[in-house]
C-alpha cells in the first residue's frame, strides 16, 4: 500500500517541470476526474486542462472552472463541450484539440457507470454504458496517440477497474452484449474492465514510450454507483437501503481520491518517469519496470494479473481488438 502520507508528500513535489503541460480530462465534469483536476490545480503548477463533457454540465462546469481559476491562476481549463457517449462527437473534439496543441502529456478517463438497468443504446446503436467506458475512452486515446508520442513523459490513464479483469467474465462471441442473455449490470461492469485491460494492453505493447494506467479506484462516493439504476426498481431500493449507506462507510475520502489519483498521473512509480520515486518502482502487466501498462488498486499498489493477462493474449486480444477496430474505423 502507497500510504496516503506519502502520496501528498510526492504530491507536494509537482511543480511547473514535473505537471503535465497539457491534459485532456474526459469524465472531469464530476467524480473522480473532477476530484483530480481540483487536486492538480492546487498543486499552483502552470498546466492547461481540456474539460471535455456534455451539454447538461456546463453551467456547473464553468462555475467549476472559475473556482479553479482563483485556487490557481496559472491553470488555464479550457471548457470542451462534447457528447461524450458518442464516437463522432469523440472524433470531432479531437480534432479540435489536434489542430490547437503541439502535444499532449496527460489523458485522463473517467467517463461512465455500472448499468444496473435495460439495455439502452446511443444513437450510433452502441450500449450507452460500454461506449462510455470503453469505446469512447479507446477512440479518445487512438486518436490523441499523435500527440502523446510527442510529449517527454506522456501518460494515460483510465479509471474503472484494473486488477479485476479475467478471461471468463469476456462475452467474447458478444462483445457489445447485445443478447439478452448476457445482460446484466454485473456483467457489463466485467466485460468492461477486461476489454479496456486487453485494449490498453495492446496499445501499451505497440506504443513504449507511453506510460499506460488502469486504476481502480475502489468505492469512492460520488454518486457513480446511483447513475446506472432506474428509479423506483427493486435494484434502486436495494441500492439506497444496503448498498449506498454501505458505500458511505467504506468509500475513500474525496480528496484523498483525487490525491491518489494525482500521484498515478505524476509519479515516477508507474514507469519510472514523472515526479521522482524513491521507493520499489511499480511493475507493468509484464512484470517489469519501464514504461506498459500499469493496474493499479484504490492503495495505488500494482496489481500485474499476470496470468490472466498472458491468458487473454492468448484467447482474447485478437478477437477484441477486431471487433473494436472495425467498430471505430469510421471514426479515425
Ligand atoms: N466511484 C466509485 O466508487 C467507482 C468504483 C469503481 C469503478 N468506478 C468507475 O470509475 C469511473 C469514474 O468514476 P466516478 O465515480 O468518477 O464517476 P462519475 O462521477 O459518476 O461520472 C464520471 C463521468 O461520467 C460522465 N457520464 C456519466 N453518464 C454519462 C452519460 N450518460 N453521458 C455522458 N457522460 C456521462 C459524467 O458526466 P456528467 O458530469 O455530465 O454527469 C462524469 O463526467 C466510472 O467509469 C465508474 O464506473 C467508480
Amino acid at each position: 500500500m502507497v500510504a496516503i502520507k506519502d502520496i501528498r508528500a510526492a504530491n507536494e513535489l509537482i511543480a511547473d517541470g514535473t505537471a503535465p503541460r497539457i491534459a485532456v480530462f474526459v469524465g472531469g465534469t464530476s467524480g473522480i476526474g473532477q476530484l483530480t483536476i481540483k487536486a492538480l490545480v492546487t498543486t499552483g503548477a502552470r498546466v492547461r486542462i481540456y474539460l471535455v463533457g456534455r451539454k447538461s454540465s456546463e453551467d456547473r462546469s464553468k462555475t467549476f472552472i472559475e473556482e479553479m481559476h482563483t485556487v490557481n491562476p496559472k491553470a488555464e481549463i479550457i471548457w470542451t463541450e462534447a457528447e461524450v457517449s458518442l464516437l463522432g462527437e469523440t472524433k470531432r473534439v479531437c480534432e479540435t484539440i489536434k489542430t490547437k496543441e503541439p502535444h499532449v502529456d496527460l489523458l485522463f478517463l473517467t467517463t461512465g457507470y455500472a448499468p444496473f438497468c435495460k439495455r439502452q443504446e446511443t444513437s450510433e446503436g452502441i450500449e450507452e454504458s460500454l461506449s462510455l467506458s470503453y469505446y469512447t475512452r479507446i477512440l479518445f486515446i487512438m486518436h490523441l496517440l499523435p500527440l502523446l508520442r510527442k510529449a517527454d513523459a506522456p501518460r494515460v490513464v483510465a479509471v474503472l477497474g484494473g486488477g479485476l479483469e479475467r478471461l471468463n467474465s469476456l462475452q467474447l462471441d458478444d462483445l457489445e452484449l447485445k443478447k439478452p442473455e448476457n445482460w446484466s449490470g454485473r456483467k457489463a461492469q466485467s466485460q468492461n474492465t477486461t476489454i479496456n485491460t486487453v485494449a490498453m494492453d495492446k496499445l501499451a505493447g505497440d506504443n513504449p514510450d507511453v506510460t499506460f494506467i488502469h486504476s481502480w479506484p475502489g468505492w469512492v462516493d460520488t454518486g457513480n454507483v446511483k447513475r446506472g439504476q432506474e428509479n423506483g426498481s427493486l435494484t434502486s431500493w436495494i441500492f439506497r437501503l444496503l448498498v449506498e449507506p454501505l458505500v458511505a462507510t467504506i468509500s475513500f475520502r474525496l480528496e484523498d481520491s483525487g490525491q491518489r489519483h494525482l500521484f498515478q498521473c505524476t509519479s515516477a512509480l508507474y514507469g519510472g518517469r514523472g515526479v521522482p520515486w524513491n521507493s520499489k518502482p511499480g511493475i507493468n502487466v509484464n512484470l517489469e519496470a519501464g514504461t506498459g501498462l500499469f493496474l493499479v488498486n484504490p492503495w495505488g499498489d500494482c496489481t500485474p494479473n499476470n496470468k490472466n493477462i498472458v491468458q487473454l493474449r492468448e484467447k482474447a486480444t485478437e478477437t477484441v481488438w477486431e471487433h473494436t477496430q472495425e467498430l471505430l474505423r469510421p471514426y479515425l
